[in-house]
Parts: C-alpha cells; structure tokens; sequence
C-alpha cells in the first residue's frame, strides 16, 4: 500500500476512472463528493467544497490531492455566474489547499481546464484573461495552487475536452444529434478541436503527483490530434454502422440560422437554442499544445477519438438531450 489520496469530484465523469487507476496502483483512495454514491474508493466523504468547512481531519496522513470537484461547462448562466463559479472552483481550492498546508499535504494536482487560458490568441497562453466565468474560476484557482506555497508539489493540467464511455456535454449532445439524425452533414471546414480520452488524462495525472520535474508546472492534456466537426461527424457514422451521406450542407445557411437565432434571443431577452455562439463552438477550432508534457514527462497518449467513438455511442443515454 503506497499511502492515502484524496479525490474531490470522485463521482463525476474523470473521477472514478482516475480512483480506479489509483487504487489499481496500490494507493488508498479517499473520495469527495456532495452526494453519496458508489465507486471505486476505500472512503467517501460527502462535502459541498467552497460552502461548507473542511473538517480538520480530512487531509490527515494525506500523500496527494487530486482536486476535481467543481461547476464544469463554459457557459454563462445569467448575472450569478461568475459568483456561482468562483465559489465552486476557486473557492474549495483556496480551502483545499489551506486544509493541505494545515496538514503537511505533499501534493496537489489540480484539474484545470483549457478555457483557463484565452482561446482567442495563438498558442503564447500565459498573462491571457480567460473569457468566461468559467475559465476566470479555473485561472484563479490555477493562481492559487501554483503561487500561495501551500504544498510541496503543486501541478495544474489544463485539460481539453474529454472523451471516453458515457460522454457529457458536447460531444453527447453531438452524438445524440447525428443519431436522431437532425445533425446535417457539414462540410470540411477545416477547423480543429483538440480533445483526450479519459484514461490519457488519469495517466497524466498519476504522472505528474509523482514526477518531481511535474513541480510547479502547468500542462495542457490532448491526444495530439484536433479534429475537426466534418471528422467527428463521420466517426460517429462510423461507429452507428451508418454511410456518410453523399451532399453537404452549405455552411453559410447555418451562419444565416445562427443570425437568425441571435434576432430572436435579442427580442425574447434570452438566448435561442440555436446562435452565433453555438454555431461557433459546432464549427470553430479549439486547439492546445500539449507537446510540453510529452517532452518533459514523456508523456504518450494512447486512445484515439475514432477508436473510442464505438464504445460512447454504445453507452450514452437515449433518454435525455441535454
Ligand atoms: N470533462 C471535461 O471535458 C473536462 C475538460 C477540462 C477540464 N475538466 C475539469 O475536470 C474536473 C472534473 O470534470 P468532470 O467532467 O468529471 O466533471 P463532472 O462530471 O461535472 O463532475 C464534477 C464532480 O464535482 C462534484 N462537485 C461539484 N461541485 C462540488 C462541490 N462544491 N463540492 C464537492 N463536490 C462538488 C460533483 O458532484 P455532484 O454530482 O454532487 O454535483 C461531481 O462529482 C472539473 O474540475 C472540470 O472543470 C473537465
């Protein structure tokens, strides 16, 4: 048995996977959720991070942080937003890491994203201002890890889109589209989004709690291929057992639709299922350098988003849209 860690965030997408790799590699997992569930964990504590005290003995005897607990998703939700984020992303970090000083806590790896970062410059991110709610939470806590000295090895990955079995967000609500077949078949636009499978980050993550060269650095996680709508579009096909249909549609009848959709958010005061800036995240690229990593940790990427695209078709919900 190598110690205890501590998982925040133990019950959402990354979390079981990263506590099973963990377990699998002879450590004691402490999970962290607010609601109680079931996983692959020695202990769960239930906790709302950044409302509620952290107990004292929380991090006792504990080797390693992997804080992963907090509100996801890039999207703004009216004027409490940037409220609503800071308390859940940045502050249980700042509690987190006062905890861990407490405590003599050795490591803190913090789940981090790349909207931390302003996607509109090329890739030169550091001294950018992220652009949402979303990616301000994400860089304050970043601060914090890296710069408050509250641990001995700090580490912040700024993780692209995550795929792997039971998608959320934008690739299931993408998938759900070209299944129910409302999704048109868009041409090569030659945009590109980077991304990584699940089990790639886990292993970055355990890489870098061990790594002393990981101290104090930031790295940014893909697979090393963007992809781009057109390609993703046709690996879902692919793995519905489905043809590619042969006629595209003209990208400039969507640009007309999200105008439209702007017009009617404005007039309604709320926005339309169906604009500029979700037109933007359907066919706009999104890509990171994630070479610092490989060079410096030897990092290797192993899953492909094609090669995975069968297995998150065949076990995402037909339920729910969103
Ligand atoms: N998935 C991605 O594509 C992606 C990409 C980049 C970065 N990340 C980052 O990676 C981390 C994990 O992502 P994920 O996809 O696993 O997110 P997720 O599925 O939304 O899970 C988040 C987890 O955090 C818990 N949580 C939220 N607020 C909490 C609080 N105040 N106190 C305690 N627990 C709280 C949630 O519990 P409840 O279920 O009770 O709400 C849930 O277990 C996040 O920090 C995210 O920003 C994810």
């Amino acid at each position: 048995m190598q110690g205890i860690v501590i998982v925040t965030g133990a019950s959402g997408f990354l979390g079981p996977a990263l506590c099973r790799a963990l377990k699998a590699a002879g450590w004691r997992v402490h999970a962290v959720m607010r609601r109680r569930a079931t996983g692959p964990w020695d202990k769960a504590v239930t906790l709302d991070l950044g409302r509620h005290c952290i107990p004292d003995d929380l991090l006792a005897d504990v080797d390693c942080v992997f804080h992963l607990a907090g509100k996801a998703h890039a999207v703004a939700q009216g004027n409490d937003a940037d409220e609503e984020y800071r308390l859940a992303n940045y502050q249980s970090t700042l509690d987190l890491l006062a905890a861990a000083r407490v405590q003599g806590v050795r490591g803190f790896v913090y789940f981090s994203s790349v909207k931390a970062m302003d996607e509109d410059r090329p890739p030169v991110w550091v001294g950018a201002t992220p652009g949402t709610p979303y990616g301000r939470s994400k860089r304050a806590a970043e601060e914090a890890v890296l710069l408050s000295g509250s641990v001995a090895h700090p580490v912040v990955l700024r993780s692209s889109l995550v795929y792997g079995p039971h998608p959320k967000g934008y690739l299931a609500r993408l998938i759900r589209a070209v299944r129910a077949g409302w999704f048109p078949p868009l041409p090569e636009l030659g945009n590109g989004r980077s991304m990584v499978h699940r089990e790639d980050l886990v292993d970055a993550a355990i890489a870098c709690a061990h790594e002393p060269r990981a101290r104090g650095r930031t790295y940014v996680v893909t697979d090393g291929t963007p992809y781009s709508t057109r390609q993703i579009y046709e690996f879902i096909l692919e793995a519905l057992g489905r043809r590619v249909p042969g006629w595209t549609l003209p990208v400039g009848l969507l640009r007309l639709a999200a105008l439209s959709g702007d017009g009617i958010g404005r007039l309604r005061g709320r926005r339309f299922i169906f604009d500029s800036e979700v037109l933007e995240k359907l066919i706009g690229s999104a890509c990171y350098d994630g070479a610092p990593i490989a060079r410096e940790l030897g990092f290797q990427p192993r899953r492909t988003l094609r090669d995975s695209m069968a297995e998150m078709v065949s076990t995402i919900s037909e339920v729910s849209w969103f």
